[in-house]
């Protein structure tokens, strides 16, 4: 059906623009509508999917507990301006995976080693499986990605150049609450003073900006000093602190101007990233 829809589109010269999404839309995905629209022009289509995808989800993790509401998604994506939201099935998506009979996979092998990959060992074989999956059916010309998963994106922009894809990558920026925090499907989850402190992680980065702005420094003695920098938010439990090269992703030494720097930190549960280029 999806695929049928757009090889018309493509076939009557309509270009296609897509958002790839799990749902429980925020602000920071309407702002990718918002990018897919401006990419493809009033005479184009755009198509947000809706898909929480099982295979990128570790066997502790919160497959089961991922907020949904459709409904409510709907109206957003109509009031942002998307002409179709795709919502496969489960049994679409990976037919007879649980009888063992789905055995097919994406795997990008060096720029998701470390950080999300280290921590989630199989989730971007999840992601570029599923995202690789979705180009197939939705056509798109251009696809949009929000820098909020600054490794995501890259590893889906090396994913489409490898395997040729013809689909123009474009990442937009992070959408922030008005105390600085990312917005994400998962913030829901923080109780009162878990939110409170959760702004440490955007405060930890513009002290990282600050710090790198006045000179250079080791990676080693800012990642020392973020660490300290955490023990203001007591309930934040720090999993990674990493500077690396925007572009190879590679852990740098010295950071210096244009150095990238992502985050992630769990308070209770509930697991949140943030980075920035310095
Ligand atoms: P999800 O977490 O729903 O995010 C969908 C898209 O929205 C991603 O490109 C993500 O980077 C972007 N996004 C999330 N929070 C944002 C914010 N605060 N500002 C701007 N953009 C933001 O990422 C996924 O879903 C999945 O891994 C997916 C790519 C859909 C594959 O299943």
């Amino acid at each position: 059906m999806m695929q049928r829809q757009a090889r018309q589109w493509r076939g009557a010269g309509i270009p296609i623009g897509f958002v790839p999404t799990m749902g429980y839309l925020h602000a920071g995905h309407l702002s990718l509508v918002r990018e897919a629209r401006r990419q493809v022009g009033r005479e184009g289509r755009v198509v947000v999917s809706i898909y929480v995808n099982p295979t990128q989800f570790g066997p502790a993790e919160d497959l089961a507990k991922y907020p949904r509401d459709l409904p409510r998604d709907l109206k957003l994506c109509r009031a942002a301006g998307a002409d179709m939201v795709f919502t496969p099935a489960d049994a679409a998506m990976y037919p007879g995976r649980a009888e063992g009979r789905y055995s097919t996979y994406v795997v990008e092998e060096t720029l998701g080693q470390g950080m999300e990959g280290a921590s989630r060992p199989a989730h971007f074989r999840g992601v570029t499986t599923v995202v690789a999956k979705l180009f197939n059916l939705v056509l798109p010309d251009v696809a949009v990605f929000g820098q909020k998963d600054y490794q995501q994106a890259a590893i889906i922009r090396r994913m489409v150049a490898d395997l040729n894809f013809p689909v123009k990558i474009v990442v937009s920026p992070t959408q922030r609450e008005a105390d600085g925090l990312a917005m994400s499907s998962r913030n829901k989850f923080l109780d009162a003073e878990q939110r409170a402190q959760a702004v440490i992680l955007f405060h930890a980065l513009q002290a990282a900006k600050a710090a790198v702005a006045a000179k250079p420094m080791s990676a080693a003695r800012l990642k020392q000093d973020l660490r300290e920098f955490f023990t203001a938010a007591p309930l934040a439990r720090l999993d990674y602190v990493e500077f690396f090269d925007p572009e190879t992703l590679a852990p740098v030494r010295r950071v210096v101007r244009g150095t990238h720097l992502a985050l992630a930190a769990a308070f209770g549960r509930t697991r949140l990233l943030d980075n920035a280029r310095l």
